[in-house]
């Protein structure tokens, strides 16, 4: 059976960090929306510079554009045996949107992990990380280190900040994430497929709490 996981939760919870775990556990591809975006952006497409313009100042790109980009990625062929979704969907439209494309590969959503993280955690989250612009990897100055400073663990590349990272603009995405994805918890709750985790623990134990979660679904 194919494995479609939702990974949900406000910026900064913790979703980069703890998607390879499930991937690696499940054996399916990593589809991150937000890192989509930011590939074209890096290749200067004109969907990229578009969506640039919403990232900047923390709102959400709109639905169409997104379902779009993100429907193209679903057909390629490693997502035959199905997917980790890490920030998609964000709005009720996404999530029926995905629920149809889903509905044309004969599969479904079969569980939303959704990382429960207050807000004062978040900033501080997202003020101290570094992430790889080649492989995508995610660190922290304190919580998560590289071995070498400023440099990837895996590929040696030099670590960078997200732009959308200052603490405005971070103030500004929890606040969409609120009000625009919150009500996903209550959506997938009615679909009795959601699966709570405590992710203001520490990355070891959301990892831990998650490949406990899997060993029902594998
Ligand atoms: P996206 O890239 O998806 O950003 P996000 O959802 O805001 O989430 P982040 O990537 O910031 O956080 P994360 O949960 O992955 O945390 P991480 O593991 O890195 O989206 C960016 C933008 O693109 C959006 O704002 C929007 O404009 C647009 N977009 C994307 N998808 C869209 C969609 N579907 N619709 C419309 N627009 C869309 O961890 C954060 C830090 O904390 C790291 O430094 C990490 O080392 C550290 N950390 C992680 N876990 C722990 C822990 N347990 N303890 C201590 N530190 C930890
Ligand atoms: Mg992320």
């Amino acid at each position: 059976m194919a494995h479609f996981i939702v990974l949900l939760g406000p910026p900064g919870a913790g979703k980069g960090t703890q998607a390879a775990t499930i991937c690696e556990a499940l054996e399916i591809p990593h589809i991150s929306s937000g890192e989509l975006f930011r590939e074209h952006l890096a290749k200067q497409t004109e969907l990229g510079k578009l969506a640039d313009g919403y990232i900047r100042c923390g709102q959400l790109v709109p639905d169409e554009i997104t379902v779009r980009m993100v429907g193209d990625r679903l057909k390629q062929p490693d997502c035959a045996n199905g997917a980790l979704l890490d920030g998609f969907p964000r709005t009720i439209p996404q999530a029926q949107a995905l629920d149809d494309l889903l509905a044309r590969m004969g599969a479904q959503v079969e569980m939303v992990i959704s990382l429960e993280v207050p807000p004062e955690i978040l900033v501080e989250r997202l003020s101290g990380r570094w992430s790889c612009p080649n492989c995508g990897r995610v660190y922290h100055e304190k919580n998560n280190p590289p071995q070498r400073s400023g440099v990837c663990d895996r590929d040696g590349t030099l670590l960078i900040q997200r732009l959308d990272d200052r603490p405005e603009t971070v103030w500004q995405r929890i606040e969409v994430y609120l009000s625009r994805t919150q009500p996903l918890v209550e959506y997938y709750r009615q679909k009795g497929i959601l699966v709570n985790v405590d992710g203001a623990r520490s990355i070891e134990e959301v990892r831990q709490s998650i490949l406990s979660i899997l060993a029902g679904v594998r």
